[in-house]
């Protein structure tokens, strides 16, 4: 089973897709972890063809690059903005994809990021697409950061990588036409968490 779990930042898909994932004994790749860690390769010199991905433990997979383990290091904004910069371009995108597409093809997996399921694992048998007001995504994100930095400079943040996403050329953000699409705006974890489950067993079920 292949589950795809798409959307803009800060809506959530790393939360509700660790634990969609737990639930279902699904491998959970975050595909921006993967973009940020070759920023970060970028950044510091590294092989960015280095990069792998040990799926050993399946809620939390090690990145490593030049035989160094990547973690904490990929959470900062400074990172991220890097990220978002870079994965406009082709062989970066590449790089990300193959990782991907190699992992996913004899195991079960989870999926998240913008473009899995328009671009990446398009034959998934389940697609999701998360959204939620940038309003909703910045109060999120100022709760899950303890940060100082304002509302409003949180929202103009996600606005600027909104668009970045929504408008680059190469495999854009938007909605799988196969996806079923979730506002989450007025939705706990635990129920985007509910709604997502339903939708995998209905399709085990009929797979059966
Ligand atoms: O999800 P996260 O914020 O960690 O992703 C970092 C950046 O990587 C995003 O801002 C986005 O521009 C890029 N990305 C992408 N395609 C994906 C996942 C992430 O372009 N599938």
């Amino acid at each position: 089973m292949k589950v795809t779990i798409d959307g803009p930042a800060g809506v959530g898909k790393t939360s509700v897709g660790r634990q969609v994932a737990r639930r279902f004994s699904l491998l959970f790749i975050q595909s921006g972890q993967l973009y940020r860690a070759l920023a970060y390769g970028r950044i510091n010199g590294l092989q960015l063809d280095s990069l792998s991905l040990e799926p050993g433990d399946k809620t939390d997979p090690e990145l490593l690059m030049d035989g160094e383990k990547l973690k904490e290091e990929l959470t900062t904004e400074e990172i991220g903005e890097k990220a978002s910069k870079l994965a406009k371009e082709e062989e970066i995108r590449e790089l990300v994809n193959e990782i991907i597409i190699d992992t996913a093809a004899d195991r079960d997996v989870l999926v998240e990021g913008r473009d899995i399921g328009t671009a990446v694992l398009t034959n998934a048998e389940v697609k999701i697409y998360l959204t939620a007001s940038a309003e909703e995504r910045a109060r999120r994100r100022k709760k899950q950061m303890n940060t100082d930095r304002s509302l409003g400079e949180i929202e103009a943040g996600i606005k600027k990588r909104d668009k970045r996403d929504q408008t680059r050329e190469l495999a854009p953000l938007k909605p799988a036409d196969d996806s079923v699409i979730i506002d989450t705006s007025s939705l706990s974890e635990r129920e985007v968490v509910d709604r997502i489950s339903k939708i995998i067993t209905k399709r085990k079920t009929r797979e059966k």
